[in-house]
Order: structure tokens, then C-alpha cells, then sequence
């Protein structure tokens, strides 16, 4: 969302990892922003303009007197880019950047450029390490560019060590992050998400549908607007959001030990999880038996505690409490009941059983109840685009 229609520079540097570039830029035109690849001479030794060219839809710049018909187009590209990557980065154009030096299509525009910079290097794990390399990459931080440290693997020369570049999800991930609004600075938010699961036995459990996609989405949005984001997930089958701390529970009384232990610090706590009301009483400690005379099984359950009530009633002035309600009928009554019951600021009222909303799916349609007596409906979109206005609504209800 924040990349559709922005003007995005992509420099292009020789090193083996440059054939990623591709991919970013496939990533980055398919959200639909205009990209404009410039390449190093060395570059070009490892991937063709013309790939570059097709993709982006764009002349590419690599040289600075014969690509282009006019003597000026890389201030042009510098003076309307609206954010700038260099991925991969050479120790090489490292170095160029970090001390100024403009003497070729890439680092002559990027001296040029005032948009946020992204630099990704990629070389050897002894060449990463280098003192100087180190030292040149401190100087572009310094001047506010942002460094996306490398992966560690396998590298070009065979040898394990620090030095990949990042995967083009990653890369295209830390873009977006680097150009949203940073109006969650300073704020710790808590979030719940996922399922819980209860044990009836070493082998079978009662849980719920929950993917954890919802939440999930509302932890990456938060930490992309700033906030300092702790996310507590029962089992789900989802990679850990960026710069998220991730803390794995299975029950409910896992879940709540550690919201309540975080509670305090926190100062928005939203519980999307979908936490089992009960739980078996009595757990076996080994699996249950099939016993052929036995046609029925009852299994006696008791109540969980329910830690968003447990929340609602710790919370004090300054923190915002939201929790979601996943209903099938009565949608409004249920959720306005809820957020009186446990104390919130905001419900988020989530019509489940369709296949486009709620559970598992990946669009959700929610009408966000306020503590003030107003609502907010959100239509049906992608999660991440749900989560996005939540948190606009959140914000608004604060100030
Ligand atoms: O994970 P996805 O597949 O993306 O699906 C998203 C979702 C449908 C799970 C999500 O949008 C949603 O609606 N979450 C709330 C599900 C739910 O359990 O609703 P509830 O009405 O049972 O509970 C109301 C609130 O109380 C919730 O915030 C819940 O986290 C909380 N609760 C419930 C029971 C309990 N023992 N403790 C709790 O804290």
C-alpha cells in the first residue's frame, strides 16, 4: 500500500547476489510503484539491462552520457524518488557513498538524492568484516541511511559466514517499513494472536480455526508505524513479523500469564486471539484408549479464565485495551455487550463463518466499536489493510 504510485531508485551493484535484484523489483512493481534500476558496469556483468528494462518498464541508467537524452536525468530520478535501495551493495559502492565520490550513473545520483536510503550489502564474510567496510557503512548510518544487515549462509565463494543478501520479501519488507508514518514512536503495544490449544491427552487437543493472520497483520503494521511490538502467538503456522518479539504459547493460561506479566508496560493492547472458553478438566497424562464398548465419550470441561476481563480490570489511565468478538448473528449486541463486560476502549466486531472473513481467511470485514458510543465499519480488504486502518483508528481515539 504505502509503495503504490512512489517513485523507487534501485542501484544495482556487481555482486553475485544481483540476480535477486529481479525479484525485488518484480515485488515492488507488483504493488504497483514506478521503479527506476540503475546499474554499475559490474553489475551488468551479472544480469542483463534488458531483464531490468522489460520488468521496470523503464530505461535503465547506467551510463551517465550515453543512456540517456539528457545530461540531467539523474538529477531528475534523484529529485523525484521517493525512496532509494541499493541491493546488493558492494564494498566498492560503499565506499564510494560513504565518502561522496561520483563517478559513475549510480553513486553521481545517489549523491543527489534526499528520500530515505536503503543499503543492502552483500560480499564475503572477511570483506563485510573489514574495519573499513565497517567504518564506511557506519558514516551511511550516521547520515540516516538505513543498513539491512546480510544474511548468514552459504556464500558466492563457498565459505558459511555472514554476507547474503537478504531475501527479496525481506528487502521489499524493510522498503515499506522505511516509508510509512512513524506515529506509533515511542509506544509499546501487546498483542495477542492465533489460537489456543487445550490438551485432552499427550495427543489431541481442543482448539479453534484461528491461522493468527489477523493478528499477525496488526503486529507487522504496528511495527512498521514505530511501535515496539511484543506478540504473543499461540500455534500457527506463520514466520515470526520483522522486528517483532515473538513469544510462542499453546494454552490459555500460558496466554495470559504472559499478557498479564506485559500488561504494565504496555500502552495498547490488542487481544485478537481466539482463546478457548474451556478447556478438558481433567488432562490425561497418556492418550485416551478406544475401548470397543464404549460407543459415547464425554469429556467434563471447565471454564478458562478470560484474560481480556482480567486485562479490563488492570488497565489504568493512558493504556487502550482493544479486543476483537468473533460472531455469527447478533453481531452489534454481542460486541457491545463484550466491550462493556471487559472494560475495553474498542471491540472489533468480526462476522465469522463466511469464507472472506474472519477466520483463516485472508480478507476480513470488522466494524470497530468505540467506548464513546461511535462506530467505524471497515469493508471487506486484505487483513493487512484491516489492520492498517485499526490502528489509524486507534491513534485517533487517543490523541
Ligand atoms: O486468526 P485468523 O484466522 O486471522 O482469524 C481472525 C479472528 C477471527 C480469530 C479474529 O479476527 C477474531 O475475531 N478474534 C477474536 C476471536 C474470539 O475468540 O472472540 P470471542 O468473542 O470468543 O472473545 C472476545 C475477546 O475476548 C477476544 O478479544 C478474545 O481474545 C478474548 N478472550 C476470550 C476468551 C478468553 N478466555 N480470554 C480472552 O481473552
Amino acid at each position: 500500500m504505502e509503495l503504490q504510485n512512489k517513485n523507487i531508485l534501485l542501484g544495482v551493484t556487481g555482486g553475485i547476489a544481483a540476480y535477486k535484484a529481479v525479484e525485488l523489483l518484480r515485488l515492488l512493481k507488483k504493488t504497483g510503484a514506478n521503479v527506476n534500476v540503475i546499474m554499475t558496469d559490474s553489475a551488468q556483468k551479472f544480469v542483463g539491462k534488458t531483464t531490468f528494462e522489460v520488468l521496470s518498464e523503464n530505461k535503465v541508467l547506467s551510463d551517465l552520457f550515453f543512456d540517456t537524452e539528457s545530461s540531467v536525468k539523474h538529477i531528475e530520478l534523484a529529485t523525484r524518488a521517493h525512496a532509494a535501495i541499493i541491493a546488493p551493495a558492494t564494498a566498492n559502492t560503499i565506499a564510494k557513498l560513504a565518502h561522496g565520490i561520483a563517478d559513475d550513473a549510480l553513486s553521481t545520483t545517489l549523491l543527489a538524492v534526499t528520500c530515505p536510503v536503503l543499503v543492502c550489502p552483500s560480499m564475503n564474510t572477511d570483506m563485510y568484516q573489514n574495519i573499513r567496510v565497517q567504518r564506511n557503512l557506519d558514516i551511511l548510518e550516521k547520515d540516516g541511511w538505513v543498513i539491512l544487515d546480510p544474511d548468514s549462509g552459504v556464500l558466492a565463494c563457498k565459505t558459511i559466514g555472514t554476507g547474503r543478501l537478504p531475501e527479496p520479501w525481506f528487502i521489499f519488507d524493510r522498503v515499506e517499513a522505511m516509508l510509512v508514518k512513524k506515529d506509533l514512536k515511542g509506544k509499546n503495544i501487546l498483542i495477542s494472536a492465533g489460537p489456543t490449544i487445550e490438551p485432552l491427552d499427550p495427543v489431541r487437543y481442543i482448539s479453534n480455526h484461528s491461522s493468527g493472520k489477523m493478528g499477525y497483520a496488526i503486529a507487522r503494521a504496528a511495527e512498521k508505524r514505530g511501535g515496539q511490538v511484543t506478540l504473543v502467538s499461540g500455534p500457527v503456522s506463520l514466520s515470526a513479523p520483522v522486528g517483532v518479539e515473538c513469544i510462542c504459547v499453546q494454552t490459555c493460561e500460558e496466554m495470559g500469564d504472559q499478557m498479564l506479566s506485559r500488561f504494565d508496560q504496555a500502552d495498547i493492547i490488542i487481544k485478537v486471539a481466539a482463546v478457548a472458553d474451556y478447556k478438558p478438566m481433567d488432562p490425561k497424562t497418556s492418550k485416551i484408549k478406544k475401548k470397543e464398548k464404549d460407543k459415547d465419550l464425554s469429556i467434563l470441561m471447565t471454564q478458562n479464565p478470560d484474560i481480556l476481563k482480567l486485562l479490563g480490570k488492570k488497565k489504568t489511565k493512558g493504556q487502550f485495551l482493544v479486543g476483537f468478538a468473533a460472531e455469527t448473528d447478533d453481531l452489534e449486541k454481542n460486541a457491545l455487550l463484550k466491550m462493556e463486560k471487559k472494560n475495553l476502549d474498542m471491540i472489533a466486531a468480526n462476522i465469522v463463518g463466511s469464507s472472506d472473513s474472519g477466520f483463516k481467511a485472508d480478507t476480513n470485514k470488522v466494524k470497530l466499536f468505540f467506548k464513546d458510543g461511535s462506530s467505524f465499519d471497515i469493508p471487506l480488504m486484505e487483513k493487512d489493510k484491516v489492520a492498517d486502518i485499526l490502528i489509524d483508528q486507534v491513534i485517533e481515539k487517543m490523541e
